[in-house]
């Protein structure tokens, strides 16, 4: 059969640096299998998932666990990023040597910020004898902060513009004074405040090895969307002002932000529809995430597609040691094949997800996948 790739464009392998896959435990949301599917229909080969699945992957025999029922089906690689901490409790280190030689390519508990900067510290001691990077959930609102350091010690200490007057922020510049106390390579998850984005940015000017995420949502929307879509624009952090969200598309132009993560959080609609209140967090990215990208960045003249490929791909093969991107994967072909002459309605129905929890349904966008080569083989081919 001859599948012709004309009038396409062909990109290696997206790799999305942070996706929730929700098995073990919570397989009614997400499996292993749905979510890698989801991975190969957005043009992603290589998945990194987040440990707060239940029970908490702390252990290498969940690592591994995921690591070889990913292979099993073989739509997308996936590489668990343990928790820091044993159940996540933010006290007792989980076996950084065990959790690496199974496969960690990083530590994190995500939705759960460390709160004792020293379990926090002698994390970044242990990460930086492995070369691995802690991904910290900042920006946490509901944290008190910096654990032993106070707010004021942290501001004096890191004199950036605009921390004071923001709480969220008090987390990120914790872990700054920390990767630059240690050596380590921090990495931020899903980075939302324009005062993050300065604290990011000072770190960087002085050689700190911080790295940092950024999700299409907080590109992309701004708060007042709760007002209409409720629930469906609830997410863990939340969407912020237009200040924010305009901080954040410099800060991915001028590198500071290095790469693009999805946070794909999948939920029921049953549990998206108990409310604003009762309601739980998170959107599904994996199958909107570049078209939504190359239409608002790309299509409008703002980014060229080389650096977008190089924000979903390049760069977090980089950072986290990961091969890609390019269009081979140890001497296997690896790449995504795109359409950017056509638009098409984000059609929730068609998800390989078992999540429909998108604040982008409907919307009308360029660029979507046609064939995904994992590995040489086809994983997906959108007939149409
Ligand atoms: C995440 C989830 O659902 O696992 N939700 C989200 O909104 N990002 C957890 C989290 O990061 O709080
Ligand atoms: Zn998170
Ligand atoms: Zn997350
Ligand atoms: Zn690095």
């Amino acid at each position: 059969e001859v599948i012709d790739l004309r009038g396409l464009h062909v990109l290696p392998g997206l790799i999305d640096p942070h996706v929730h896959l929700r098995e073990p435990g919570q397989t009614h949301k997400e499996t292993i299998e749905t979510g890698t599917m989801a991975a190969a229909a957005g043009g992603f080969t290589q998945i990194c998932c987040m440990p707060n699945t239940s029970p908490i992957v702390d252990s290498s025999e969940w690592v591994t666990f995921i690591r070889t029922t990913a292979d099993r089906f073989g739509y997308a690689t996936v590489h668990p990023i343990a928790a820091i901490t044993k159940g996540s409790k933010g006290e007792e280190l989980t076996d950084f040597d065990a959790l690496k030689k199974a496969g960690a390519v990083g530590f994190s508990d995500d939705g759960r910020g460390v709160q004792s900067a020293r379990v926090m510290r002698d994390a970044l001691m242990a990460a930086k004898l492995l070369d691995l990077p802690i991904i910290v959930h900042a920006e946490d609102e509901t944290l008190s902060g910096a654990g032993c350091m106070n707010a004021g010690d942290v501001a004096q200490q890191l004199q950036v513009p605009g921390i004071l007057s923001s709480a969220e922020t008090v987390m990120i510049a914790r872990d700054v004074i920390l990767a630059q106390e240690t050596g380590a390579h921090v990495h931020m998850c899903h980075v939302s405040p324009e005062a993050a984005v300065s604290v990011i940015r000072y770190a960087k000017q002085q050689h700190v090895h911080v790295t940092a995420e950024v999700t299409p949502h907080h590109l992309l929307l701004t708060d007042e969307l709760v007002l209409t879509l409720g629930a469906q624009a609830k997410v863990n952090p939340p969407l912020r002002s237009e200040a924010d969200r305009a901080a954040c598309v410099r800060g991915l132009l001028d590198g500071t932000l290095d790469m693009v993560a999805t946070d794909h959080a999948p939920h029921t609609e049953e549990e998206k529809a108990r409310g604003l209140v009762s309601g739980p967090f998170g959107f599904v990215g994996l199958e909107v995430s570049f078209p939504l990208l190359y239409t608002a960045f790309v299509k409008s003249g703002i980014l060229s597609l080389e650096k977008l490929a190089y924000m979903m791909s390049t760069a977090p093969a980089k950072h986290f040691h990961l091969p890609g991107g390019r269009i081979e994967v140890g001497g296997l072909a690896d790449f995504v094949a795109v359409d950017i002459a056509h638009e098409r309605r984000v059609d929730v129905a068609r998800f390989r997800s078992k999540g429909r929890n998108t604040p982008f349904v409907n919307r009308m966008l360029y660029g979507f996948p046609v064939m995904t080569i994992h590995r040489g083989q086809t994983v997906f081919l959108d007939a149409q």
